[in-house]
């Protein structure tokens, strides 16, 4: 029979809608009931309706063994390609967890390699939507190519373009792995992240979990920190990935997208003196003193049920995205420790990958004592965010609220740590050591000897406080720049960006390691 137009189309049709059924009605059925949107309906709702671009569709696993011949997958359980997500060019890969499970074989990982490859040389983005049993059991060593593969991508592609990944199903092995070498991780309520899973566990350990106690979105938000988002569902996690990009620029060569702000830059923020008590010790809401120096008090924050005594996340100021970095006097009195260290140190190696200013706001007693913390390893932790400060040179701003003790001085922003800018309140209490035990300290003889001891610390307490404690102190020594008031924050920290607009930006990527 001669060839005609229309009958090849017919099999171009036939061989797209085989690879449309994926692992079979039944299947995709059983992902709906579930609640949950397949890999195909994922892409369809990430991104802007009709900008989906499909590549790889008839890729096919090649592997004969464990009856593996007669069970072939056109696009073999993952779905890559690209479209948009307002308007920008992304980069997307799906896993399928109707076909054998969404494992990764050789064939299947290549397909990400490509999309992860592409991404970096063509400087877009790129968002994985994981929904994976891992590494591929039928089809061996070959996932040593398949999988590690996609680490390598994942790795080099660090600090290049935006890697970022939904959790959007079980994902166990090495595609937790893979998710944790990108930027950032949105988990969806319900599903589970774990290296092994509670049958392994129970081997090793003789202990029973269940998976959702093991690796489920609450442990990941509260305890173990891998979890930057949580979603309620498969739609709110892409909304969430969406409104995340809308932060990040293309890749590291740009800036991200400045919006048009009603939000006046020279808002005065009479309340934060209301909001920030005097009192050194009383608490209070630090978000709420981000939201009201923020445009149209809108701040997204990242990683918020995670060691809560420091808080992170993105804002606008004047339309341009800033990631802030605050203590929070509400926990733990705001101490710094071992989770907030390596909260800080990644999101400022996160921003400044990606060219985001950031700002400091500053209430920390320092790092938190005790044989717990320094067992853990506190002085490595600590470290990492004196490193990631050093290392940043996006714009840098910091502003003293109430107190900045100690460690506190350098891991939260001084201009010898790399900060171009340092604003301080005028009851802001900036110091090595705060004034009891450093009396204590310095006047133990004449302590000892008083008849009056307690009047005479008093004494001296204050008088330190007066030589060594006030904002006037530092700023006569040029630690701070200026003293400012309250409502004068949002309008001088605005001014200083606009000042360190120009400041250069890098020419070569600066990598974001998992910390
Ligand atoms: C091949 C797999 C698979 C895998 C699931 N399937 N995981 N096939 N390789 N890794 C298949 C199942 O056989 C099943 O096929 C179908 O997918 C659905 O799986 P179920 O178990 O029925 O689904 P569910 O109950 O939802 O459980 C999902 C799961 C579980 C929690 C992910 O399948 C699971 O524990 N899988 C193994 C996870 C694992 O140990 N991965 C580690 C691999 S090692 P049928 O045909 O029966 O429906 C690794 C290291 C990487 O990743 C190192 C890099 C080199």
């Amino acid at each position: 029979m001669e060839p005609t137009w229309p009958a090849e189309i017919a099999r171009l049709q036939e061989r797209e809608a085989q690879a449309r059924a994926a692992g079979g009605a039944e299947r995709l059925a059983a992902q709906r009931r579930a609640g949950k949107l397949t890999a195909r309906e994922r892409v369809a709702a990430l991104l802007d309706p009709g900008s989906f671009a499909e590549l790889g569709m008839f890729a096919e696993h090649q592997c004969r063994d464990f009856g593996m011949e007669g069970k072939k997958f056109p696009g073999d359980g993952v779905i890559t390609g690209y479209g948009a997500i307002a308007g920008r060019a992304v980069y997307v890969y799906a896993e399928d967890a109707t076909v054998l499970g969404g494992s990764t074989g050789r064939i299947h990982g290549t397909k990400i390699h490509n999309v992860l490859r592409q991404a970096r040389s063509h400087g877009v983005p790129v968002i994985g939507l994981h929904d994976s049993g891992g590494a591929r059991i039928q089809e061996g060593m070959d996932n040593v190519y398949g999988m590690t593969g996609v680490f390598r991508e994942n790795a080099l592609n660090s600090g290049a373009v935006p890697q970022i990944v939904g959790i959007m199903g079980t994902c166990a092995g090495g595609a937790a792995y893979s998710a944790a070498l990108s930027d950032f991780i949105v988990q969806v309520a319900g599903t589970q992240l774990f290296v092994t899973g509670p049958a392994l566990v129970e081997e090793v350990h003789g202990e029973k979990v269940s998976a959702e106690a093991l690796g489920g979105a609450e442990a990941h938000r509260t305890r173990s920190g891998v979890t930057h988002l949580v979603a309620r569902d498969d739609r709110h996690c892409l909304a969430l990935i969406r409104e995340l990009l809308d932060y990040l620029p293309q890749n590291y060569l740009e800036k991200p997208i400045k919006k048009i702000s009603r939000d006046a830059a020279d808002r005065l923020v009479p309340e934060l003196e209301r909001i920030v008590p005097l009192d050194p010790k009383a608490t209070y809401d630090m978000k709420a003193v981000v939201r009201a120096i923020a445009d149209a008090g809108e701040f997204f924050e990242i990683q918020e049920g995670f060691a809560r005594n420091l808080v992170i996340g993105f804002v606008r100021l004047d339309g341009q995205p800033v990631g802030v970095v605050a203590n929070n006097p509400a926990l733990g009195g705001g101490y710094l420790d071992l989770d907030a260290a390596d909260k800080a140190a990644r999101f400022a190696r996160t921003c400044d990958a990606f060219n985001i200013p950031i700002v400091t706001l500053v209430d920390a007693p320092g790092f938190l004592p005790g044989i717990a913390q320094e067992h853990g390893g506190l002085i490595r932790h600590g470290a990492k965010m004196l490193h990631a400060w050093v290392e940043a040179s996006v714009p840098k701003v910091s502003c003293v609220l109430r107190k900045m003790y100690g460690g506190a001085i350098p891991a939260m922003g001084v201009h010898e740590i790399g900060f171009d800018q340092v604003l301080a309140w005028p009851a802001a209490e900036m110091q090595m050591v705060p004034a009891v035990p450093a009396v204590k300290i310095l006047c133990r003889r004449e302590l000892d000897a008083a008849r009056d001891p307690e009047a005479l610390l008093e004494r001296k307490v204050a008088e330190y406080r007066e030589l060594y404690l006030t904002p006037y102190h530092s700023a006569s020594l040029l630690v701070v720049d200026a003293v400012i008031q309250p409502q004068d924050t949002r309008k001088r920290i605005l001014s200083a960006l606009r000042l360190l607009e120009n400041k250069p930006l890098p020419t070569d990527k600066r990598s974001n390691p998992p910390l």
